[in-house]
C-alpha cells in the first residue's frame, strides 16, 4: 500500500476553480426554463393579528401570477420549528413575520406586487427590550440541549466567603450571522410524477428534505433538495427557513418552477439571530488565584413562536476547577423575532462574559491572567466529573504566550494619544458527532468516487471528505472525487455544531475500510460497473463515551486606543488550539481566522438593536450591521497542537469552525483594558462607549 499521505495535507478546495470561474452555481443560480419569481411581504406591526389583506392592487399589475395570503394559502402538514408555518393564521407574532407572498413573471413584478398588497392589522402592545428583572423569566429546562440549570455545592456562601471576590454583568446585543449569499431557494414541482426538486441554500439538504415532505405530505423519496454550493451559513441555514416553504408552496400553486431570494433586508427577521444576553458572574477566589466559587446567570430572550435559549452559561461547565458553582440560564419571551444558531451559539457569548471576569479577577489579584487560568485547571470536566478524553489548553496558553511574546509586551504602552495593551481568553468547543451514511465506488479505470449528502458552506468539505477517502484507501488524492451537496447523496446530517468533518469522515472512512475489502477479495479486472461499499455510522456514533472531548485553545490580542476618538484598532490576533488532529492546514486555518474575524466583530463593530417604537431590527443591512472590512482585520495567526486523541472517531479531529470566535472578543476586550486600566462590559466597544 502506498504510505498515508491525503490526511494532514494543505490542499486547495476541490471546487475553488469553480468557483472562481463563476461555473459554481448556488441556489439562486438555478434558473429553469418558465422561472417564476416569489418576494414575501413582511408584516409591520410588531405584535398584533392580519385583519384584512386587499390584493386587487397588486394582481392588476402585469405579469403577476398570484398573491397568496394567510386566508387563502395551501394548508402545510406539521414542522417541528414553527417558523416554517407561514401564512397559516393572522397572527403576528413580531414584525417581520411573513403575511404575503406574491408570485410573478419576473423578480421587478414580484417586488412590485409585494409593495402593493395592502395589509390592514388590529395592533395589540409590544414589548422587545430584555430586562433581567421582568416578571416572566423564567429558567428554562433546556439551553440549547443542555440543562437550563446546573449546580453543585453552596456556591452563594463560597461566594459570600471567598477572600477575593468579583461580582459583574456583561452584555452581549443581538448578532446577526450574515453570510455572504442571502436565503434562497428555487423550487421545482411536476404535478405529473408529484416530485418536488429544490434547490436551496442550506446547511443541510437532508434537514430541508424531511421539512419539506412533512410540510407538503410528500414521502421523502419524492423530495430532491440540492445544496451545491453554499455562500456561508454560519447556523442560519443550519435548519429550513421560511423562503424554502414559501417557494415549494409558490410552484405548487401556480405550477412554474419559482425562485425566491430574500433580500438582506429580510435576513434580520427571519432566519435566526444570536440572542442579546445580560450574564452576571460572580468569582470567588482565595489570594492565590484558586477558585471556590462561580456563579454565572444569562438572561436572554425567546419569541412567542418558539423558544430557544442561547446557551450562554453551558460553557462555564468545562472550563475551569472550582468546587461550588452554579450554571444557569433565565428566558424572557419577547415580541421579537425568534433567535438561533449562531457561529459558537453558548460559547461565544458566555466565554466573553466568563474569560473577561478572569481577567477582572486577574486584575484584582494583581496575578498575571495566564498564571491564574493555569492555576484552575482542573483535572476532570467539572460539572460532569468525566475525564477529558485529551484537553491541552495549559499548552494552548503557554505556545501562544511564547509565539506572541506576551512576556514583553505586558506593560501597557503610550504613544501620544495612542494606548497600547495585549489580552489573553480560553476557547472551548464541545466536540459531536452525529450519524451518517456514505457510499464509495472503485471504477475499472482507477478512478474513486465517495457519495455523500454533506454540505461544504465554503469550508472545504468537500475536499476533506475526498482526503479521508483517499487515506483510508490508500490511493492518490487527485484519484478520489467527492460528490456531496444533494439530498439523493447517501444520508447524512447537517454541516453544523462543527460536526461536519467527524460525522461525515467517519462514514466515508468506513465506506472506503470496506471498499477497500472488497477490492482485495476481488480477482480480476474489475467489472464495467466497478465496485461500490457503504457505510452507516448511526451505531457507532450515538454510543455515549465515558471521556468529556471538548477542543480548547487560547487567544491573544494586541490593541491601540486612540484616546482622542476612542477608536480600538486591533494590531495583532494570535490563536493557538487543540482540536484533535488538523486534516487540511489550508482550510483549517481559514475556519479559525475566519472564527477570529467574527470575534473581532463582535468586540468592536456588530451589534443589532431592536426598536423599542417599531419593534424590528435596525440594523438590516451591511451599510448598518458593520461585519469588519479588510482595513479592520490586521495581522492573524492560527496555531494548533498536534493532538492524537483516540476517543474521537476514525479521521480524529475535533471540529474547528465554531472554535475560532469563542473567547476572540473576551481577548480583544482584555487588551482594550489593559491598555487603558478601564474596563467596559458591554459589547461592541464602539467608540461612542470608549471615549
Ligand atoms: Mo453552527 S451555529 O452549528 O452552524
Amino acid at each position: 500500500m502506498p504510505p498515508h499521505t491525503a490526511l494532514g495535507t494543505a490542499t486547495a478546495r476541490a471546487e475553488g476553480p469553480d468557483k472562481l470561474s463563476g461555473a459554481a452555481r448556488y441556489a439562486a443560480d438555478h434558473t429553469p426554463p418558465g422561472c417564476a419569481y416569489a418576494l414575501p411581504v413582511p408584516a409591520t406591526v410588531p405584535h398584533g393579528r392580519v385583519t384584512a389583506v386587499d390584493t386587487a392592487a397588486a394582481l392588476r399589475l402585469p405579469g403577476v401570477l398570484a398573491v397568496l395570503t394567510p386566508y387563502d394559502a395551501p394548508r402545510l402538514g406539521p414542522s417541528d420549528d414553527a417558523t416554517l408555518q407561514v401564512l397559516q393564521d393572522t397572527a403576528v407574532p413580531h414584525r417581520g413575520w411573513y403575511v404575503a407572498l406574491a408570485i410573478a413573471d419576473t423578480p421587478e413584478g414580484a417586488r412590485a406586487a409585494a409593495e402593493a398588497v395592502r395589509v390592514a392589522y388590529a395592533a395589540e402592545p409590544h414589548e422587545v427590550l430584555l430586562r433581567e428583572d421582568h416578571p416572566d423569566a423564567r429558567t428554562p429546562e433546556e439551553a440549547g440541549g443542555f440543562p437550563g440549570h446546573r449546580e453543585r455545592g453552596d456556591p452563594d456562601a463560597a461566594l459570600a466567603a471567598a477572600p477575593v471576590r468579583i461580582e459583574r454583568t456583561y452584555t452581549v446585543p443581538p448578532l446577526h450571522n450574515h453570510p455572504m449569499e442571502p436565503h434562497a431557494a428555487t423550487a421545482l414541482w411536476d404535478a405529473a410524477t408529484g416530485r418536488l426538486t429544490v434547490y436551496d441554500s442550506s446547511q443541510g439538504a437532508g434537514t430541508v428534505r424531511t421539512a419539506l415532505a412533512s410540510l407538503f405530505d410528500l414521502p421523502a423519496e419524492h423530495v430532491t433538495v440540492v445544496s451545491e454550493h453554499v455562500g456561508g451559513g454560519f447556523g442560519c441555514k443550519g435548519t429550513p427557513r421560511p423562503h424554502v416553504v414559501l417557494a415549494v408552496m409558490a410552484a405548487r400553486h401556480t405550477g412554474r418552477p419559482v425562485k425566491l431570494v430574500l433580500p438582506r433586508r429580510h435576513l434580520a427577521a427571519t432566519v435566526g439571530h444570536r440572542a442579546p444576553t445580560r450574564q452576571r458572574i460572580g468569582l470567588g477566589a482565595r489570594r492565590d488565584g484558586t477558585l471556590t466559587a462561580y456563579t454565572h446567570t444569562a438572561t436572554t430572550h425567546t419569541s412567542r413562536v418558539g423558544e430557544f435559549v442561547e446557551p450562554a452559561a453551558v460553557p462555564g461547565r468545562v472550563m475551569y476547577a472550582v468546587p461550588d458553582s452554579r450554571t444557569t440560564h433565565r428566558v424572557v419571551p419577547l415580541d421579537v423575532p425568534t433567535p438561533s444558531w449562531m457561529r459558537a451559539p453558548g460559547e461565544a457569548s458566555g466565554m466573553y462574559a466568563l474569560e473577561t471576569a478572569m481577567d477582572e479577577l486577574a486584575d484584582e489579584l494583581g496575578m498575571d491572567p495566564i498564571e491564574l487560568r493555569i492555576r484552575n485547571e482542573p483535572e476532570h470536566e467539572p460539572d460532569s466529573g468525566r475525564p477529558f478524553s485529551s484537553r491541552h489548553f495549559v499548552e494552548c496558553l503557554r505556545e501562544g504566550a511564547e509565539r506572541f511574546g506576551w512576556a514583553a509586551l505586558r506593560t501597557p504602552r503610550r504613544d501620544g494619544p495612542l494606548l497600547s495593551g495585549v489580552g489573553v481568553a480560553a476557547a472551548t468547543y464541545p466536540v459531536w458527532v452525529a450519524p451518517s451514511s456514505a457510499r464509495a465506488h472503485a471504477r475499472p479505470d482507477g478512478s474513486y468516487l465517495v457519495e455523500i449528502a454533506a454540505t461544504d458552506l465554503g469550508t472545504g468539505a468537500r475536499t476533506v471528505l475526498a482526503q479521508v477517502a483517499a487515506d483510508t484507501l490508500g490511493v492518490p488524492l487527485a484519484s478520489v472525487t467527492a460528490a456531496i451537496g444533494s439530498s439523493d447523496l447517501p444520508d447524512a446530517p447537517l454541516a453544523g455544531g462543527s460536526a461536519g468533518t467527524a460525522s461525515w469522515g467517519w462514514a466515508v472512512h468506513d465506506a472506503c475500510t470496506a471498499l477497500a475489502a472488497a477490492l482485495a477479495r476481488h480477482r480480476g479486472p474489475l467489472p464495467p460497473e466497478g465496485l461500490s461499499a457503504s457505510a452507516d455510522t448511526t451505531e457507532q456514533a450515538k454510543q455515549k463515551p465515558p471521556y468529556a472531548r471538548h477542543a480548547f485553545g487560547a487567544h491573544f490580542a494586541e490593541v491601540r486606543v486612540d484616546t482622542v476618538t476612542g477608536e480600538v484598532r486591533v494590531r495583532r490576533m494570535l490563536g493557538v488550539y487543540a482540536a484533535g488532529r488538523i486534516l487540511n492546514p489550508t482550510t483549517a486555518r481559514s475556519q479559525f481566522v475566519g472564527g477570529m474575524i467574527m470575534g473581532l466583530g463582535m468586540a468592536l463593530t456588530e451589534h443589532s438593536s431592536l426598536d423599542p417604537v417599531h419593534g424590528d431590527f435596525v440594523e438590516c443591512d451591511l451599510a448598518s450591521y458593520h461585519v469588519p472590512v479588510h482595513a479592520d482585520v490586521p495581522e492573524i495567526e492560527a496555531h494548533w497542537i498536534d493532538e492524537d486523541d483516540p476517543h474521537l472517531n476514525p479521521p480524529g479531529g475535533k471540529g474547528i469552525g465554531e472554535i475560532g470566535i469563542v473567547g476572540a472578543a473576551a481577548a480583544i476586550g482584555n487588551a482594550v483594558s489593559h491598555a487603558t486600566g478601564r474596563r467596559w462590559r458591554e459589547l461592541p466597544l464602539t467608540p461612542d462607549r470608549v471615549l
